[in-house]
């Protein structure tokens, strides 16, 4: 190798060497003719010395060091002068004095400078991620993401699962997204799906046996992107025979104890707490509350309904809620700042907001519509002290807690609660088995149609009627499933739920579901037969690795910890892909586009 040691490891220990590095030229100083490089590679910067006096033509060539370019230096390592040291790198007591200088290769003006907290955009940076992923904090996002995956692999094997591969060209997954979709040139007019997860193949992969399995998986969804969603992922995916739900929770839980002890040198506490669906929905609105703040919500419609505030009373009489949340200090907010936080709460979805101060009394334009008592109770409800804001929402249940969450989290953020590196996990249990889609007006699976009810609920799903389907009051809505969503820091990090392993209760699955007999098997009849041959009990999880390293690397969104993310628009700007592609690809696929305009 050209290099004896990384630019970022020359240490104390190492003055009075000579050595050989190589890597790219970083900031160019010139102090009093001496010529200062920073040299960095993948382990980070030491400082280059090119001085006149040690050798004059080294130090004539520095000068045409331009940023970026690639370097061979020989040198040697000494200790900085007093008052020089750089206490904030590890190389900062130290500095390589070039006697041997090679230029390896030259690079063109930068469309952006090589360091952390740049301007550039998101455009700039993915057409050029290769110098994007140069920037330290991007490179160690990657090695931080190597590490993860590092140690759940040593986890997962010593616990003795097995890594299986799946196909990638297959058959449609139902996990709520739309598939992409793969023309087979040798059977036109048949398409492959990519998978939306492996779903189908790992409990194939607990018929057959395997009782243990796991892959570090590509997923791939058709679906809106957000700052913590990729058209392709990657899943942290598990099986397991035999077994309860605590037990697929513990595995994680372990887990996840060593990622965080491995990677980070942080000690999470297990097990983690629980939370029931509803509880959940009841106490922060979300599936997925961050707990490292507890700013809870509170249902007042009980108090609220001995006022004469028209807004509350018509949305309890068209059966509504309303929830108050108690903005702890910020009785000083001026009417200015509780005009923009209604906004931005309608931006949320709510109608408006209504705001009660509490300071030596109640100060609110709505006061005079509640008797005092009822003050007093939404104030007791609300553990509300002198100085506190409440700010209520009155609307249909969905409405109130997709707002009054989105709310918590603003407040959050206003009221500086969160501490950084905090890691607050969260598991949620008792999920219903169906959800209502109002579009359809019928209830469809909520996790997918392979979770397996409740044990207690079982005799419900056996006999309810058919047509429940369609009723939004059928007791259908009360049937739990043993499904779980592990959370943490207010990202659902991963998902589960012990399997149907019975062919006859798959099939009253999809009778319930509304899907026929030759619908499910053209698409599930694989998996459908499997069942009949020796299905052992089993269960799961997928845990996106993306967000998972995204939290733990405290990056903003999980396109800086993917080597390669797309755009908003499903676009990776460096390769340029989707493309156009020529008609001759297209009439060997059996294909004619029709895009119209
Ligand atoms: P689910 O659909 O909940 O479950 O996915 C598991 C986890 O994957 C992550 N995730 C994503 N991450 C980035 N971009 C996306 N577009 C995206 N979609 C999902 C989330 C999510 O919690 N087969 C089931 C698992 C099982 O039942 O075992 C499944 O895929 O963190
Ligand atoms: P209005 O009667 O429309 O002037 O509203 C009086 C106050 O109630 C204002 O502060 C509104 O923001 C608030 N408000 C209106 N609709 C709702 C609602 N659905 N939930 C909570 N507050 C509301």
């Amino acid at each position: 190798m050209l290099k004896d040691k990384g630019c970022g490891e020359i240490r104390e220990s190492d003055i009075g060497s000579t050595i050989s590095l190589c890597g790219w030229a970083g900031r160019w100083r010139d102090h009093g003719g001496v010529v200062f490089i920073d040299l960095r590679d993948r382990s980070g910067v030491v400082q280059v010395v090119f001085s006149p006096e040690v050798d004059p033509e080294i130090h004539e060539q520095a000068h045409r060091i331009r940023s970026e370019y690639v370097l061979y230096i020989k040198g040697e390592v000494r200790r900085r002068p007093e008052g020089t040291e750089n206490p904030s790198i590890p190389t900062g007591s130290v500095e390589v004095v070039a006697r041997e200088l090679r230029v390896l290769n030259e690079c063109r003006p930068l469309p952006f400078a090589i360091e952390d907290n740049i301007e550039a955009s998101e455009f700039l940076r993915f057409r050029h991620r290769y110098l994007d992923l140069r920037r330290p904090s991007i490179m160690r996002n990657m090695i931080l993401r190597h590490r993860a995956t590092k140690s759940v692999r040593d986890f997962l094997d010593s616990k003795g699962f097995l890594e299986i591969e799946t196909p990638v060209l297959t058959k449609s997954t139902p996990e709520g997204a739309r598939d992409y979709l793969v023309p087979s040139r040798l059977n036109p007019g048949h398409f492959y799906a990519l998978p939306q997860s492996p779903q189908l193949f790992k409990q194939i992969l607990m018929v057959s046996g395997v009782e243990r399995y796991y892959q570090i998986v590509k997923c791939f969804r058709d679906e809106d992107l957000r700052a913590d969603r990729q058209p392709e992922f990657t899943q942290i995916d598990l099986e397991m025979s035999f077994v309860t739900s605590d037990d697929v929770i513990a595995i994680v839980e372990e887990m996840m104890r060593r990622l965080f002890r491995d990677v980070l040198d942080v000690e999470v506490d297990i097990p983690f707490e629980r939370l029931s669906y509803e509880e959940a929905m009841g106490r922060f609105g979300t599936d997925k509350p961050d707990l490292r703040f507890s700013l809870e919500l509170r249902e007042v419609s009980d108090i609220v309904k001995d006022s004469s505030f028209r807004v509350f009373l018509d949305t309890l009489s068209e059966g509504g809620i309303v929830k108050g949340i108690n903005a702890k200090g910020l009785a000083r907010y001026s009417r200015k700042e509780l005009d923009d936080l209604t906004r931005q709460v309608q931006g949320f979805g709510a109608k408006g907001l209504a705001w009660i101060k509490v300071k030596e009394g109640f100060e609110s334009p709505i006061a005079k519509f509640f008797p005092q008592q009822t003050l007093e109770a939404l104030a007791e409800r609300l553990e509300a002290e002198d100085g506190d804001l409440l700010l209520f929402v009155a609307d249909s249940e969905d409405v109130v807690n997709g707002s009054m969450s989105r709310l918590r989290d603003e407040l959050a953020g206003r009221l500086d609660l969160i501490k950084e590196g905090m890691f607050r996990f969260l598991w949620v249990v008792d999920y219903p088995l169906f959800e209502w889609n109002d579009e359809e007006e019928r209830f469809q699976a909520m996790h997918h149609p392979f979770t397996s009810p409740a044990d207690a609920d079982m005799e419900l799903f056996s006999n309810i009627e058919r047509s429940a389907i369609h009723d939004p009051q059928s007791a259908i809505s009360t049937i739990k499933s043993q499904a779980y969503d592990i959370v943490l820091n207010g990202y659902e990090i991963g998902g589960g739920s012990i399997r149907i392993h019975k062919r006859d209760v798959q099939n009253r699955m999809f009778e319930l579901l509304g899907i026929p007999p030759e619908e499910a098997e053209a698409k599930f009849g694989f998996l459908l037969d499997a069942l009949q041959y020796g299905a052992p009990p089993h269960g799961g999880i997928a845990l996106g690795l993306d967000r998972l390293v995204m939290i733990m690397a405290g990056a903003p969104s999980i396109r800086d910890v993917i080597a390669f993310p797309k755009t908003q628009k499903a676009v990776c700007l460096l390769s340029n892909a989707p493309s156009t592609v020529e008609e001759r690809q297209l009439r060997e696929l059996g294909l004619r586009l029709d895009i119209g305009e």
